[in-house]
Parts: C-alpha cells; sequence; structure tokens
C-alpha cells in the first residue's frame, strides 16, 4: 500500500484529482472503508450521534475519541487517519489545545487532528502546527457551536458571513492546516474558496466545485434513517436488510431450525 499523506493530497488538488473521505469509528468499518481506496478516514465526533446516540455532538469526551481512534487506526494501510478535537478540548486555551493534540497523536496513532472555526482558535491551531501535527480546519456549519446557531440551517448565505468564512480559510491556509472541511454552505461560495486557496477543501453539503466530498459512512449506507439532507446520497438501505437479517436469525432460532446439524459440534 502507497499511504496517502498531507503532502499527497494536496498533490491530488494540483493535479485535480478529487479526494474521498468518509467516517469511521472502529475497526470492523474501517477495514472496509480502507479497502476500498478512501483517500481519508475521519475519526468525526459525529460518533457522539452515530454511535452513542447523543442529540449533539457536544458530550463525547477526549477519551472517547482516542478510543475510537485507536480502534481505526488498528484496521487502516493506506488512508490518512484525521481525529476530530472534540467540544470542550480546545477552546479554552492553546495549551489546552496542544494538550489535547498530542493525546490523540500519541494514544491513538493517528495522523492528524481537525478542528472548528477560524479566527477564534488561531492560536491554538498554531500552536499545534508548531508541534509537527498536521491540521484540518472545518468552518461553514460546525456542529459543535449548534446552540450559538439554534439550527442546523445552511451557513454563510448572508455577504457578511461569507467573507468572513473566505477570510477564515485563507486564514487556515496561512496558519498551515492541510485541508478544510467545508460544511453546508452554498456551492457557489464553497467554490469560491477553493478556488482561492491552494490547499485542498473538502465538502459536505458543498457542492461539486470543491476538491473533494466527505459524508458520514452510516449515512451513505442507510443504517442511519432519521437524517435526510439533500446533499446526502444514500447507496443502500442498510438499516432494511440489517432488520431482514436480523428478523430471519430470530424466526429461525424461535422454530428451532438453528443451529442444524452441520452447524454443532
Ligand atoms: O464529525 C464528522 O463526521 C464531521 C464530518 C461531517 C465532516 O466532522
Ligand atoms: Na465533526
Amino acid at each position: 500500500y502507497k499511504r496517502v499523506t498531507v503532502k499527497s493530497l494536496i498533490e491530488m488538488k494540483r493535479n485535480g484529482e478529487r479526494i474521498s473521505m468518509l467516517t469511521s469509528y472502529d475497526f470492523s468499518m474501517a477495514k472496509i472503508v480502507d479497502d476500498a481506496n478512501v483517500d481519508v478516514i475521519l475519526v468525526g465526533d459525529s460518533a457522539s450521534n452515530v454511535m452513542a446516540g447523543h442529540e449533539t455532538t457536544l458530550p463525547i469526551t477526549l477519551d472517547q475519541m482516542i478510543y475510537h481512534a485507536s480502534s481505526v487506526i488498528r484496521a487502516v494501510k493506506r488512508a490518512l487517519v484525521v481525529v476530530d478535537i472534540p467540544f470542550g478540548s480546545y477552546q479554552s486555551d492553546p495549551k489546552e489545545a496542544l494538550r489535547s493534540a498530542i493525546r490523540i497523536m500519541k494514544e491513538s496513532g493517528a495522523h492528524a487532528v481537525k478542528v472548528e472555526g477560524g479566527m477564534e482558535i488561531k492560536e491554538s491551531v498554531k500552536r499545534i502546527l508548531n508541534a509537527g501535527i498536521p491540521v484540518m480546519g472545518h468552518l461553514g456549519l460546525t456542529p459543535q457551536s449548534i446552540y450559538k446557531f439554534g439550527t442546523y440551517t445552511v451557513r454563510a448565505k448572508e455577504e457578511e458571513e461569507a467573507q468572513k468564512l473566505l477570510d477564515d480559510a485563507k486564514l487556515l491556509e496561512k496558519l498551515g492546516c492541510f485541508a478544510i472541511v467545508l460544511e453546508k454552505i452554498p456551492a457557489e461560495l464553497a467554490k469560491k474558496v477553493a478556488e482561492s486557496i491552494h490547499i485542498p477543501v473538502i465538502g459536505i453539503g458543498a457542492g461539486n466545485g470543491v476538491d473533494g466530498q466527505v459524508l458520514v459512512v452510516h449515512d451513505l449506507l442507510g443504517i442511519t434513517q432519521e437524517f435526510n439532507p439533500r446533499f446526502l446520497r444514500r447507496y443502500m438501505n442498510l438499516y432494511e436488510e440489517m432488520g431482514n437479517a436480523i428478523s430471519r436469525y430470530v424466526v429461525d432460532v424461535k422454530s428451532r431450525d438453528f443451529p442444524n446439524e452441520d452447524e454443532q459440534y
């Protein structure tokens, strides 16, 4: 396997090769995702929703993120593994931010971290980068500040917020981030951002004018059901398929069909 690196991602942008990125939170899923040649695996704090059933990403802890990340790392041979620093582990000061990033890198073996925000977290981003830890930015809809906005609607539709987003993207590039996620913003703005900076812009609900795409793998596979934003393309209905398989198992147990002669010692 030729490993994906932060350098090769920037090269992919230069060559016009689109970048594929998906989440994973555990060993078994990460193995499937990595073997399918996904370039970047994100251990997202969406694990708070998808894995733990919380309503927001806020409750997940640094220890829990490290557990998910180390499980993913053990499965991955090719993809670059990026880990979200969770809410409350980097916002209070740059030293705390660096401490959290170091814990993720040391204890999980991850390759990079991701943080939400621009100008507000400038010093923390600098500090982490100075330690030699690659940082991915995340602008637009930033779920860790959901209570500031109140809704999960499209961001940066107004000129002022759009300009701030563009400025933040340029700042993150200047600081030395290797890529930026743009979540749920107008396609036209996302395209403009991607054309304004040299580092890859990975979109989710940000249209087709960016350098790559990211989705939550459970959404793509149709394991989750209630989440149905316009930007989501479902490739399977695994909720139904898994449910059917499990129902058949229940029927086979009840009817004493399972196990049969060959399935015992
Ligand atoms: O946590 C997550 O899954 C994310 C992606 C949606 C970008 O941050
Ligand atoms: Na996230």
